[in-house]
């Protein structure tokens, strides 16, 4: 296969071609996600709810991340693969940004980092960006910062935050992102700030004027059926067909028809 690079997603997006993007938290999905031809694979902070089961992103670890990212790499051969900065390892100061950034490269391999916010950040994001670690922008809904906007609704509907968002995508732009990610946030806005930059934009709930789309695996898989919001799109519904699949061998270990005698030694 020929690698999927930074540079080759900026490509994508002066050629049209949209960016398929999904989250992977472990070394068995990765090499599934991987071997579908998704183009970026996300170790999202989303660990933190789908696999450790918190009610928000903020518990999760840095030391958590990358045992997430380094399982994910062992199992990719095309993938570009982004690893999140946990929340309180990237806002207190720019050094120990970069610390957290360079330990996610060396410890689990990945190959680049995803951070929350704009101008708040931007000393963070500059040094990790010269140290030579691509970064993925994230703007709009950012869970991280949940105790603050208190709900998690659409986000800058109102003009003032409109305008800071816009402002924030150019400036992430300007210090070399290499892709922004807009979450939760008017399709008119989102397909604004795509053609207002030359990175690509990837969208989650930010409609289809965006340059690719990412979405939790678990959610378009099926598998948790509280989550209900109106941009998931579901592809299979895994949670009955895993719920059939543990009923069935229940059954036949209460029966006693499984093992058979050629599944035996
Ligand atoms: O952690 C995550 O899964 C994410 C995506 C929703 C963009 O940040
Ligand atoms: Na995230």
């Amino acid at each position: 296969y020929k690698r999927v690079t930074t540079k080759s997603l900026v490509e994508m997006k002066a050629n049209g071609e949209k960016i398929a993007m999904l989250t992977a938290y472990d070394f068995s999905m990765a090499q599934i996600v991987d071997g579908a031809g998704i183009d970026v694979i996300l170790v999202g902070d989303s660990a933190s709810n789908v696999m450790a089961g918190h009610e928000t992103t903020l518990p999760i670890t840095l030391d958590q991340m990358i045992y997430h990212a380094a399982s994910v790499i062992r199992g990719i051969e095309r993938s570009l693969v982004v690893v999140d900065l946990p929340f309180g390892s990237y806002q207190s100061d720019p050094k120990e940004a970069l610390r957290s950034a360079i330990r996610i490269m060396k410890e689990s391999g990945g190959h680049a980092v995803k951070l929350e916010g704009g101008k708040e950040i931007k000393d963070s994001v500059k040094r990790i960006l010269n140290a030579g670690i691509p970064v993925m922008g994230h703007l709009g809904l950012t869970p991280q910062s949940i105790y603050k906007f208190g709900t998690y609704t659409v986000r800058a509907k109102e003009e003032q935050e409109a305008e800071k968002l816009k402002s924030d995508a150019l400036l992430l732009e300007k210090m070399g992102c290499f892709a922004l990610v807009l979450e939760k946030v008017p399709a008119k806005l989102a397909k604004e700030v795509a053609e207002s930059l030359s990175i690509p934009v990837i969208g989650i709930g930010a409609g289809n004027g965006v340059d690719g789309q990412v979405l939790v695996i678990h959610d378009m898989l099926g598998m948790n059926h509280e989550f209900n919001p109106r941009f998931l799109r579901r592809y299979a519904d895994l949670h009955a067909v895993m719920t059939k699949a543990f009923e069935d061998y229940r059954d036949d270990v209460k029966s006693s028809s499984f093992p058979s005698d050629e599944e035996q030694y």
